[in-house]
């Protein structure tokens, strides 16, 4: 969403009478800069709260006149209301004001813990419905318990967009003007704008004028700090991991069937698919037998077609308050849409979307998030590309797995013989062996049933061995750990065949 259609989205909240609307975000300004914008032609009276400072009323928006802790130092502060700085008083005062206005109250959801808060908040709520006031609260986290929850609709803050970060960027460059040379092409320009992608503002300045004050130079050389930068930010997060088009190394042998729709579906993508009113692929379901490269494709594919890889770990959107897994749900794509084009991987979804059995166990918590999962997928029109991995299709949602949900459904069985010797020479030249060093037809005869993984681990753990006898590593020895492994298609033969026998016909194999 860009900043002009979140004013729209928080106007039209506004006027359709929502008594508390909630912004979860650090970046203060904004929301300052977004209620400036939102009530301009509203002719609201906005007043502001925080601990620190009480209520403040602003002097009438349409001069954008704000004088709180953001106007620059000197400018004069606009008159306290007495006594409001305690939260109860804030309330109290605000009860009391007739007219209809929007009231800002920063941090506030830490005082929800004393029910006289609690309660008065709720009373409050009540009276806006009538007079058709707005309170916005504002805060990194807002936790609201149910009662509150029930009045409340949460507005999402969307990270900044390309103009803003650009902005964000000359803001910074001017601000160290005299100890810094700037030496970029409009292109370079627009890459650092992009890189920037997924970060808020403040990370942006800080970012460039930490990269820009090491060497003293803003130039191309920084865009790869800034990258770095921003992976350990969006891991901290800690709703996605990130692995950029320059770290993926991933590497697969054979799915030549997946690597064909891939290739097609790439164009999808294309501005002459634009053109002609198309939308880009959603995504991909990949099925099958555990080792056998499913999540390894989902890396490829990021790689394959030059985007960035997140990493939805849905274990980490679990939260223990209402509404909170939703509502990280809903940060994760948003993050993700931020920085689209880019490949959104949910490895194992059916570990924590859907599943009967998650259903009965968290109060049908992944059932809702699955729901919002859908949604999501049925109406993204962001380039974000969805590969998810799943093992167990048992535990799937049915729904899941209807026709139109996902593009396609792949189906990964055990690797066939040429798989077998694309996989060997993949992993053996990983680690500096020649592939033609080897006996490859014995190799792949021997690994009949091997998953991918397996072939990787005899190969790695036979190095190891050569190391320890101080011997080359030769076909004989591959073949003697090969000999030494229990092969999953034996150990495992009844679910691989179960699973055999749901996918075939009903999925694409890979291959
Ligand atoms: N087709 C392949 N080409 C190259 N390497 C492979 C292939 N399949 C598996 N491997 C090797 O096996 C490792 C494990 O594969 P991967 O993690 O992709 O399997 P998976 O299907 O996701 O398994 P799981 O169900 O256990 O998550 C990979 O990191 C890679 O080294
Ligand atoms: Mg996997």
């Amino acid at each position: 969403m860009s900043f002009a259609a979140s004013v729209r989205h928080l106007q039209t909240l506004i006027m359709s009478f929502h008594p508390i609307i909630v912004v979860e975000t650090v970046e203060e300004p904004r929301v300052q800069h977004l209620i400036n914008k939102s009530t301009l032609d509203l002719q609201l009276p906005v007043y502001e709260w925080s601990i620190a400072q009480g209520l403040v009323r602003m002097e009438g928006n349409r001069y954008n006149r704000w004088k709180n802790e953001y106007a620059p130092p000197g400018a004069s502060r606009p008159a306290v209301d007495e006594n409001t700085a305690d939260p109860i008083d804030a309330l109290r005062h605000i009860q009391a004001i007739a007219h209809r206005a929007i009231y800002w109250f920063k941090d506030f959801s830490t005082h929800f813990d004393d029910p006289v808060v609690t309660r008065l908040f709720r009373e409050v709520a009540q009276q806006f419905s009538h007079n058709q006031s707005t309170l916005l609260i504002s805060g990194e986290q807002v936790s609201l318990s149910r009662e509150i929850a029930h009045e409340a609709v949460y507005f999402d803050m969307p990270l900044p967009d390309r103009d803003e970060l650009h902005k964000a960027i000359v803001d910074a460059v001017q601000a160290l003007r005299g100890r810094i040379k700037v030496k970029l092409t409009p292109a370079e320009m627009r890459t650092l704008v992009h890189t920037t992608q997924g970060m808020t503002l403040n990370q942006t300045k800080k970012v460039i004028a930490y990269a820009a004050l090491e060497d003293g130079h803003l130039n191309a050389d920084d865009i790869g700090r800034v990258l770095e930068r921003k992976m350990q930010i969006i891991r901290e997060s800690g709703l996605l991991d990130y692995i950029p088009v320059e770290k993926n190394t991933a590497e697969l042998g054979g799915f030549h069937g997946l690597k064909q729709w891939l290739a097609q579906a790439r164009t999808g993508f294309s501005s002459q698919a634009q053109a002609l009113n198309l939308t880009p692929p959603k995504g991909i379901l990949i099925v099958g037998i555990q080792g056998c490269g499913k999540s390894l494709a989902a890396k490829t594919i990021a790689r394959e077609w030059q985007m960035p890889l997140l990493k939805l770990d849905a274990g980490r959107l679990y939260d223990k308050y209402v509404g909170g897994s939703e509502k990280n749900f809903r940060q994760a794509v948003s993050l993700a849409e931020k920085m689209a084009p880019a490949v959104l991987w949910i490895d194992e979804i059916e570990k924590t979307m859907g599943g009967a059995q998650g259903a009965d166990t968290d109060g049908g918590l992944s059932r809702r998030l699955f729901g919002s999962f859908l949604t999501w997928l049925q109406e993204k029109s962001q380039e974000v590309f969805v590969v998810a991995t799943a093992n167990d299709i048992s535990q799937l949602p049915p729904e899941l797995l209807r026709k139109g949900r996902f593009d396609e459904i792949f189906f990964v069985d055990l690797p066939d013989a040429e798989e077998r010797a694309t996989i060997l020479s993949i992993h053996l030249q990983r680690h500096h062996q020649a592939p033609d060093q080897f006996n490859l037809v014995e190799l792949v005869q021997a690994t009949e049933g091997f998953s991918g993984a397996e072939i990787q681990q005899l190969i790695v753990s036979s190095l190891y061995q050569s190391i320890h006898q101080q011997c080359a590593l030769d076909t004989a020895l591959l073949v003697q750990s090969i000999k030494a492994t229990v092969p999953l298609s034996v150990s495992r033969r009844e679910d691989i065949q179960r699973l055999r026998c749901l996918a075939t016909d009903r999925f694409v194999p890979v291959k």
